[in-house]
């Protein structure tokens, strides 16, 4: 099997703003990121990917672009970007950026021109529509909440669309004009050294083209935007014409934030010649909620089976397309994954979060961890919505008390699904802004410090961070990369069902993975076992039988040649 230049490499994904202030703001920065480079490379890990640090008004947090090409002055300058390139690569270590092409922010050059002027070339860059009856062009309800279309000032019946905030306008990728500043644009940074792009929300750049409305799906006489303007038919053009003027031509990595992928699809975006070298893999990423944007809507019952199926079932079919996935447990759209898979706020313990990291570090794709997942961070309870700054956990909210919700249970939602529980300040130390900053934070620290900070993990062996140090080493070991890297991938379906296992076979080789989630102890048989790699909490093992305890894991390997 061709192994790909970037298929070994281990991610870590830095969220700029709560990852490391250096100029005493309490805004995280570029500076803040090189001085924490050797820490980063300590995990094992081989890339970064840094949230957008392109200059932006910050509504979502940098994912509303102002200018492409230019860094925002809150991160630093563009010098400081090429620094942080330069002592990347020192260590080895490959940057990617963030690629934002769905919209921009309506702060953008373009936009703010083609508000000023409907004949303005840039009318076309972005989605207007004019209606005889004044009412929006169609009933289509955007991810954030809300109608897709805001009316343009000063122009009765004119609105834009966008797929996001009303601050985010959606660029018009049917227009070629468009499509050529954008790959100029991505040129323009690779040209540079970035190594490639995680590619933003990138299934909603093709909209069906009729914009007629469609059957309400909820009170709000709304239907979601994902029926008529995410994965329609069409968007394979636009991608491969993206792939063909851009990422091709530098041997890119990049890494689609492509939500909604059906199997059948996954050769066009990660097979041979796919649009994407890889696509996350979120097929469990909003297991514990009944709708993963309107999450409001209450949770799910979720057992072990359905997350290991979920997962199986994704590693399956893309092993049949012969692609790739990016394995994922946490971003900065989700809360912390120990607050979210390990219901049992006692059992939300540092074990439970090396469990969690075995569960998902040794499946075929590319890991990928997100800052403060490697010390187990948790999520962290606001009384109040004033304490959050996420526009779509404000905007869920809201939604929620329109739809006859209490502020009790709407309040306790956002808590449990809010995108700012990933987005706390890093926990470096237990200081009070907690090595972050030396002035308050722009977002408050979480609560949970004690313990589960850098420092202090760093001199406790049983740390969740000296066990992600150790997974890396294991993950670029000589004897055991290749079998993680290529090795096929075999589901034990009929485990114990809180138990999550599977195995990776090359030649000789067996890596088995075991992760007991759940605070009841699992026994069950398994022939051939193999020497311990890894262990987490209690594991008995004896030829035929294993026994393991409330969230505890087990890798074992497994070299017949050798004896
Ligand atoms: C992606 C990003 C998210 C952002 C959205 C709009 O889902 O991960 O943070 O809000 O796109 O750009
Ligand atoms: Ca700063």
């Amino acid at each position: 099997m061709a192994t790909k230049w970037w298929q070994n490499d281990v991610v870590y994904q830095v969220y700029p703003r709560s990852f490391q202030d250096s100029n005493h703001d309490g805004i995280g920065d570029i500076p803040g990121i090189i001085s924490r480079l050797d820490y980063i490379k300590s995990l094992g890990v081989t890339m970064i990917w840094i949230s957008p640090i392109n200059k932006s008004p910050m509504v979502d947090m940098g994912y509303d672009i102002a200018d492409y090409q230019a860094i925002d002055p809150q991160f630093g300058t563009l010098d400081d970007f090429k620094t942080l390139l330069a002592e990347a690569k020192k260590r080895d270590i490959k940057i990617i950026m963030d690629l934002v092409v769905n919209h921009t922010s309506d702060q953008h050059e373009w936009f703010q021109d083609a508000l000023a002027n409907p004949d303005s070339p840039y009318r076309d860059f972005y989605i207007f529509k004019k209606t005889n009856n004044g009412e929006a062009p169609n009933n289509w309800r955007g991810i954030f909440g809300g109608s897709t279309w805001e009316p343009v000032p000063g122009e009765d019946g004119t609105y834009y669309f966008h797929t996001f905030a009303k601050q985010q306008p959606d660029l018009n990728w049917e227009n070629p004009k468009l499509r050529r500043a954008i790959y100029d644009m991505i040129n323009w940074w690779l040209e540079l050294g970035v190594a490639g792009f995680r590619v933003d929300a990138i299934t909603h750049i093709k909209k069906d083209l009729d914009w007629a409305s469609i059957p309400a799906d909820d009170v709000d006489g709304l239907a979601s935007v994902v029926k008529k303007g995410r994965n329609r038919p069409g968007v394979g053009e636009f991608l491969t014409e993206l792939k063909q003027e851009t990422f091709d031509k530098y041997d890119a990595v990049t890494v689609g934030e492509a939500y909604g992928l059906a199997d059948s699809e996954l050769e066009k975006f990660v097979g041979k010649d796919g649009y994407f070298s890889m696509v996350f893999d979120f097929s469990y990423m909003n297991i514990e909620v009944k709708n993963g944007d309107e999450w409001y809507r209450g949770r799910a019952d979720w057992t072990p089976v359905d997350l290991r199926n979920a997962f199986f079932n994704a590693q399956e079919a893309t092993a049949a397309a012969h692609g790739s996935l990016a394995n994922v447990l946490e971003n900065h759209d989700q809360p912390r994954v120990l607050s979210k898979l390990v219901t049992d706020p006692q059992y939300q313990t540092p074990q439970a979060a090396k469990a969690l990291g075995t569960m998902y570090y040794f499946l075929p794709g590319v890991p990928f961890i997100y800052q403060g997942q490697e010390i187990g961070m948790k999520n962290f309870e606001r009384k109040s919505i004033d304490e959050f700054n996420d526009v779509s956990s404000i905007n869920n909210y809201e939604t929620a008390l329109q739809d006859g919700y209490s502020s009790e249970d709407a309040l306790l939602a956002v808590n449990q699904k809010s995108r700012d529980n990933a987005r706390t300040p890093m926990q470096w130390d237990d200081s009070e802004c907690g090595g972050f900053s030396d002035a308050t934070p722009w977002l408050a620290m979480g609560t949970d410090r004690e313990g589960i900070n850098v420092a202090a993990e760093e001199n406790d062996s049983q740390s969740v961070l000296n066990y992600y140090q150790a997974l890396g080493e294991l993950h670029h070991d000589a004897e055991w990369e290749p079998v993680i890297v290529n090795g096929d991938f075999q589901p034990m379906r009929s485990l114990p069902e809180t138990v999550v296992g599977y195995q990776r076979r090359l030649g000789q080789k067996v890596l088995t993975v075991l992760v007991n989630l759940s605070p009841k102890s699992a026994r069950f048989s398994l022939v051939q076992t193999g020497g311990v790699l890894e262990q987490v909490g209690e594991v008995q093992l004896t030829k035929q039988r294993v026994k393991m305890s409330a969230y505890s894991a087990i890798v074992l390997g497994n070299k017949p040649e050798e004896g």
